[in-house]
């Protein structure tokens, strides 16, 4: 039996995630599952009706919980809110609570959506990449931060730290990750500019003498950037830091033809994960039914896959994705000329109905 908490939060994420809980309960009932589900608030909708967006009982249940499910946070309404207020502060307060200083982002191309990437067929077909990105350091948490009046204007400010121990854990998650696929790990920093990337690379050297059996290159920021869109399958693993990361993957998510598409794990030392699609909130869809449930039901067997540890429950929601892709459905945003256009809660009810083969 596990106990998984699952945060819709904003936008999109209402529909999306109830697509996701379709494939739950009918795991639940069919293949004997066993998945408890609580719901909690995140996000803009919390702070409505809390006042925060990460209340304390949502915290509370995440430490009760094995995984948490989450859907997106974010919209238009908040953005005016002091920072401390604002939906993403969720998220990253969630983030750095349960630790979860492990994301993994796979980039994959369904060779049924080739067509829908904007990159030439084969630069991107057969691609199967994982970024690892280091999720609760980096800039995105160093102190000192703020914006103050300095000489008599405003100054603004963050600061890039990693410690050491920061580095190799993030390092041997990539490495680990790398034995079970192609073992290959490229490490991304910007080394020529930054001591913090000195470090960076210099941990990374370390961590790789455990691993003789993967390879290890080093590459700068900016021309990973146009790797990836030069030739995106020379990539493996690769594993980087929380604001490069952040960058990286939206450019690979790209180059599957979809962001609807990718799921993502952010994982504690224990496994305790969080699993979420990469895409944002969307409000400017949202409640239309036309968002693209996919990336959250594939965040599901991500979830059986590496938290939850029931490997063919995950493989069975992979191969219905599959099957109903097989079958020419698809949401708007994957869609080319002669594909049946079907709306959120269909697309939901198919990947069901595939379960059942
Ligand atoms: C992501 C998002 C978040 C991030 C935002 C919503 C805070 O862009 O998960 O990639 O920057 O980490
Ligand atoms: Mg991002």
């Amino acid at each position: 039996m596990s106990k998984v908490l699952v945060l819709p939060g904003d936008g999109i994420g209402q529909e999306i995630v109830a697509q996701a809980l379709k494939v739950i309960e009918y795991l639940n009932k069919n293949d004997s599952l066993n998945m408890e589900l609580v719901h909690g608030l995140v996000g803009g909708i919390a702070y409505d009706e809390t006042g925060s967006p990460l209340p304390q009982a949502t915290l509370d249940a995440a430490h009760e919980c094995d995984s948490i499910l989450l859907g997106a946070v974010g919209g238009y309404q908040w953005e005016a809110l002091e920072r401390g207020l604002r939906p993403e502060r969720g998220l990253l307060g969630l983030r750095a609570e349960m630790d979860l200083f492990s994301n993994l982002r796979p980039a994959i191309l369904y060779p049924q959506l080739a067509s829908a990437s904007t990159l030439k067929e084969e630069v991107v077909s057969g691609l199967d990449l994982m970024i690892v990105r280091e999720l609760v350091s980096g800039i995105y948490f160093g102190q000192p931060r703020g914006i103050e009046i300095r000489n008599g204007e405003r100054y603004g400010f963050n600061s890039a730290t990693y410690s050491e121990s920061e580095i190799k854990r993030i390092g041997h998650s990539a490495f680990k990750i790398a034995q079970k696929r192609d073992k290959r790990v490229c490490s991304v920093d910007k080394a020529n500019v930054l001591e913090v990337c000195e470090l960076w690379r210099d941990v990374m050297i370390d961590v790789a003498k455990d691993y003789p059996d993967v390879e290890l290159s080093h590459m700068y920021v900016d021309n990973a950037a146009m790797q990836l869109v030069r030739a995106p399958k020379q990539f493996d693993v690769m594993v980087t830091s929380n604001l490069f990361g952040d960058v990286l993957s939206d450019c690979a998510a790209m180059l599957t033809g979809s962001i609807g598409m990718l799921p993502s794990a952010s994982l504690n030392k224990d496994g305790f994960g969080m699993y979420e699609p990469i895409h944002g909130s969307a409000p400017d869809i949202a409640g239309q039914d036309i968002a693209n449930p996919l990336a959250t039901i594939l965040s599901v067997s991500m979830m059986l896959r590496y938290s939850l540890d029931q490997v063919s429950l995950a493989n069975k929601i992979d191969s219905a994705v599959n099957t109903v892709l097989d079958q020419g459905y698809r949401t708007q945003d994957i869609a080319a000329k002669g594909d049946s256009v079907v709306g959120t809660s269909k697309m939901g009810d198919l990947v069901v109905e595939a379960l059942q083969g």
